[in-house]
């Protein structure tokens, strides 16, 4: 492999982390990111292909991008998915592939998955009662993403597994005495994300996000919690049940924002690079790589794109303009 030099921005940050969103179709319609009717989808040729994004992964690497995590849409409703994953997991450079997924269809490919190389699994569930899970993802389809839950676990290699649920005022709080029974009875570190503006019904407001403090007062109530040392680059804050029952992560990019050393960049389906959630502009890439662009001049339009990332967000503040795009689109 030829190394680059590292990828950096205008803030200093080195770049490590690219998530990359590998189809923007989804099998849900979870309130916080899709309208009910779904969205008008790309269409086949708009979505970069396996060589497009092994490409991309394989650039990446070499500027020390090393921590590849892949997200949609819903990945596994992309063909074939878990031959791109183990394309990507033998990418020179790679050290870790992750997968973020609703869990719906896990059942069918976690074995695959394990088998081709990824190595971390997200599995978002928001709510572990059969009629609130449907309430708030539009499927009734709680059991059928515990099942796949459980055929990922039975995979040591998948370990640990974090469980994300989006946390909404109003919504969350009454699923906390259950969540915090499974995160003590369960291997999973159970990981609640404030409900950011990046749905397509627009319904965000601030009032909406249930806070990461929130959530620890009220679930100290219910079994005490002790903080571990936090990560450099990591989104979430990690407490341990004080008895040693497990654990739970509260990642509060809302109340507390952790910017100031986001490593991260993001591809969506369709071969554009954002560098920010919250980025109102992209740079394309895909159009580039099919009108024969070298590595060398992707390189120098990720570089360049890159430079400008954005200091930080500004969500909650006077004039805050939400992307048009949805977390769907973006890719989580
Ligand atoms: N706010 C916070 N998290 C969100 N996700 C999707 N939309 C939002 C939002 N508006 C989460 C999903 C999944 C991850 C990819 O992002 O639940 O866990
Ligand atoms: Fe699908 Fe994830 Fe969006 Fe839910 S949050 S609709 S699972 S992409």
């Amino acid at each position: 492999m030829s190394r680059r030099e590292p990828l950096v921005d205008g803030h200093g940050r080195a770049i490590g982390d690219v998530r990359i969103s590998v189809t923007d179709r989804c099998n849900l319609r979870c309130q916080y990111c899709m309208p009910a009717d779904g969205l008008p989808w790309l269409e086949r040729d708009e979505v970069l292909s396996f060589e497009e994004i092994e490409r991309l992964v394989a650039l990446l690497a070499s500027m020390g991008v090393a921590d590849v995590r892949l997200t949609g849409g819903e990945p596994l409703v992309r063909r074939d998915f878990p031959r791109l994953a183990g394309m990507l997991a033998s990418v020179d450079g790679v050290r870790e592939l992750a997968v973020t997924t609703n869990g719906f269809l896990l059942e069918r490919d976690a074995a695959a998955l394990v088998a081709a190389g990824v190595d971390r699994f997200n599995v978002s569930i928001d709510s572990l009662q059969r009629d609130r899970f449907y309430e708030l993802t539009r499927r009734d389809a709680l059991d059928r993403v515990l099942a796949g839950l459980e055929e990922l676990a039975r995979h040591p290699e998948a370990h640990p597994i974090k469980v994300n649920a989006v946390a909404i005022r109003g919504f969350t709080e009454h699923e906390l005495p259950a969540f915090v029974e499974f995160a003590r009875q369960n291997p999973y570190e159970v990981r609640f994300i404030e409900f950011m503006p990046l749905d397509a019904d627009h319904a965000w407001e601030p009032q909406a996000v249930l806070t990461g403090e929130e959530i620890r007062a009220a679930i100290e109530e219910i079994a005490p919690l002790e903080p571990l040392p936090r990560e450099p680059s990591s989104t979430a804050r990690v407490w341990r049940f004080a008895d040693g029952s497990g654990s739970i992560g509260l990642v509060s990019p809302v109340s507390e924002p952790f910017c100031a050393d986001c490593n991260r960049i993001r591809i969506t389906a369709e071969g554009r690079l954002r560098t920010c959630l919250f980025s109102l502009g992209e740079t394309d890439l895909r159009g580039p790589m099919r009108s024969g662009a070298g590595d060398d001049e992707l390189e120098e339009l990720v570089r360049a794109a890159v430079w400008r990332k954005e200091l930080k967000h500004h969500v909650g503040e006077p004039g805050f303009i939400q992307p048009d795009r949805t977390m769907s689109a973006i890719g989580g």
